[in-house]
């Protein structure tokens, strides 16, 4: 293994943290490697809140379902898909901004891959990180909290901070459950990959003390039903269209 891919392999999501701040030098250098990544037509549909007022991070603690590491970690970010230098652009040159569905989706692809090079440029720095989906919990009180505009869409937090804490790899699927030569295979053979996984998903959680589950039950409950109903809403009423 190359040192990359070392460094790729050793990413925990990591929910304990020193009380060190993270330097504003070290978080620019992550957020220029993460523009490095990737992005369609160089449209560049992303911006990062660092949320440094301390009340807005614990409003954020209650917003994110009391997720304390919210307040507790080094530096709080709130990464967001970014339409709205397109619509000014737009609207400053006498144009109509009409995006769909596919300039959404753009959104949240390019603010994606913008999120993890950042995350591997902090983790190569020595810090520890936890993704937030739970930003997206309460998505109108988020917005108002941060004073987001028509076109900014708050994807998900990012904690960052010295690691408090060395938890063991959370195991993932085989490459063979991911990988598929030519054509998708069949239910049958998903299923069997999943079989092994099930297995080491198992040991995994018996080894950290929590109740042994195989992961594939995990996911049949998880799905049961709708989770963060509003969202789409949300997005609408940020004037995205969804068509
Ligand atoms: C988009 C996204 C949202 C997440 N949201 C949360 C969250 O709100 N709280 C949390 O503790 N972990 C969160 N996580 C972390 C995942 O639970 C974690 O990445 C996954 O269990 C795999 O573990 P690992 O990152 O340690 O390998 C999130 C991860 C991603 C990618």
């Amino acid at each position: 293994m190359n040192p990359t891919i070392e460094l790729l392999h050793r990413h925990r999501s990591i929910r304990r943290y020193t009380d060190q701040v993270v330097p504003d030098e070290a978080l620019r250098e992550a957020v220029a490697a993460g523009q490095a990544a990737s992005t369609s037509s160089a449209i560049q549909s992303y911006c990062v809140i660092h949320v440094r007022d301390m009340a807005k991070r614990r409003r954020l603690v209650e917003l994110t379902g009391n997720q304390e590491k919210v307040a507790a970690c080094g530096a709080f970010l709130a990464v967001c898909g970014d339409t709205r230098r397109h619509r000014l652009a737009a609207a400053r040159d006498g144009k109509t901004y009409d995006a769909r569905f596919e300039a959404f989706l753009l959104a949240v692809i390019d603010a994606s891959l913008f999120a993890q090079n950042m995350v591997v440029a902090l983790e190569s720095m020595g810090y520890g990180i936890c993704y937030i989906g739970g930003l997206r919990n309460r998505p109108f009180e988020v917005d108002e909290l941060l004073d987001l505009p028509e076109g900014v869409h708050p994807i998900f937090g990012l904690c960052v901070g010295v690691p408090a804490e060395a938890p063991a790899a959370r195991p993932r699927l085989p490459v063979d459950a991911v990988l598929f030569d030519d054509a998708y295979p069949d239910d049958p053979a998903v299923l069997a990959e999943l079989e092994r996984y099930d297995t080491a998903y198992e040991r995994y959680l018996v080894e950290r003390g929590a109740e042994p589950r195989r992961w594939s039950s995990i996911m049949a409950d998880k799905f049961t039903s709708p989770v963060r109903a509003d969202q789409a809403a949300y997005h609408r009423a940020k004037g995205a269209r969804l068509d």
